[in-house]
């Protein structure tokens, strides 16, 4: 089959990964949002294996993909009218529902919570593997616990490497950050996680949707406080506070205001890499290069990341809340 980027993913390897998946073991699988490392949601040994390989806690559930909406069903007890109504529209796609579960479902795929997330990705590959598989797959971001999201076939061997047999290259992810999360265990339906859908997507379809500034990890126990870091120390920073000087400093915006005028001649020299993720100020095409180019600038060695917070509004909401989360316990020397 061809992906959406023109990469041939040969039939053959996706035969080969149902196997290793059949035989519980893990698989890296390119979605439209991020890379996931998937395992078989029916076989607690494979699920084992996923926290083992990312040294995550068991207390952070997993959401499980499945290749169509009339498939969940087979693993939530109740599928209420809004929680539906999202389904329609935004499946395939970044969105996550959070929906009690079926009895069936492992504990270790739901950290023993009586609900369970639930998604049907669209990228082609996830597609055609699930398909294949005729079943569920678990699966989390394929990174080490509280790490950058993978957005390529490359970042998922460089970082889980060995311990994965097959990683499948569905070329880089076109959203590139995660899905958003929306539970509907309450009367009102609440966002978890900011991700790759916007508010201004839903609101329309299901009316208001309730959502905390900062989430509380007992309801989405992933969203601990620290998370998506980079090895390199990151502040937040705006364009008018100072550089320090005698450090190596890489800049992470969505873009920077005009160069040319005199007050700003030397701007870009007083950083050592510059990442700017969309000269136009398109929050879709920076959230697309978002991972990468944190992982990019993580790869320097610098001895500080600046990141300038994007528009609170629309994906900016996600990339914000991700960037929080990144620079949450570090300190720029
Ligand atoms: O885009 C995505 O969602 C990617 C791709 C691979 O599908 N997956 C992903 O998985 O981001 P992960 O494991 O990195 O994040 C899943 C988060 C958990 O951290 C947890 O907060 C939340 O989903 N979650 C899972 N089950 C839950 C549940 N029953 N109740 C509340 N939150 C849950
Ligand atoms: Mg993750």
């Amino acid at each position: 089959m061809i992906n959406q980027w023109g990469v041939e993913v040969p039939q053959q390897i996706i035969q080969e990964a149902v196997a290793v998946l059949r035989a519980g073991e893990v698989v890296g699988m390119p979605t439209e949002t991020v890379y996931g490392l998937a395992g078989d949601a029916r076989n607690p040994s494979a699920l084992a294996r996923i926290y083992a390989i990312k040294q995550r806690p068991e207390f952070d559930p997993l959401i499980l993909h499945a290749a169509t909406f009339e498939k969940v069903f087979e693993a939530v007890d109740t599928f209420p009218q809004k929680a539906r109504a999202l389904a329609e529209v935004f499946w395939p796609g970044p969105l996550t529902l959070i929906l009690p579960k079926k009895s069936w479902v492992p504990d270790l795929a739901t950290s023993g919570l009586p609900s369970v997330a639930v998604r049907v990705p669209a990228h082609p590959v996830a597609q055609t593997l699930l398909r294949k598989f005729d079943g569920f797959l678990a699966a989390p971001s394929a990174n080490k616990f509280g790490r950058i999201s993978p957005t390529t076939a490359g970042a998922v061997r460089a970082e889980l490497g060995g311990e994965v047999p097959i990683v499948l290259d569905g070329g880089p992810c076109s959203c590139g950050i995660e899905s958003t999360i929306v539970s509907f265990l309450e009367p009102e339906p609440r966002v978890l996680r900011w991700g790759a859908l916007t508010l201004e997507q839903m609101e329309p379809v299901i009316g208001r949707i309730a959502f905390q500034e900062k989430a509380d990890p007992r309801l989405a126990p992933g969203n601990i406080a620290s998370h998506y870091a980079p090895r390199t120390p990151l502040k937040l920073w705006q364009e008018t506070d100072p550089v320090e000087t005698g450090l190596r400093i890489g800049l992470l915006a969505l873009r920077v205001r005009p160069m040319d005028t005199p007050q700003r001649v030397g701007f870009a020299k007083r950083f050592h890499a510059l990442r700017l993720l969309s000269p136009g100020g398109d929050l879709e095409e920076a959230a697309a290069r978002f991972f990468q180019a944190l992982r990019e600038l993580d790869a320097l060695g610098l001895d500080g990341i600046y990141a300038v917070p994007f528009p609170e509004h629309g994906l900016g909401r996600a990339l914000n809340d991700r960037l929080c989360r990144a620079a949450h316990g570090t300190r720029v020397p």
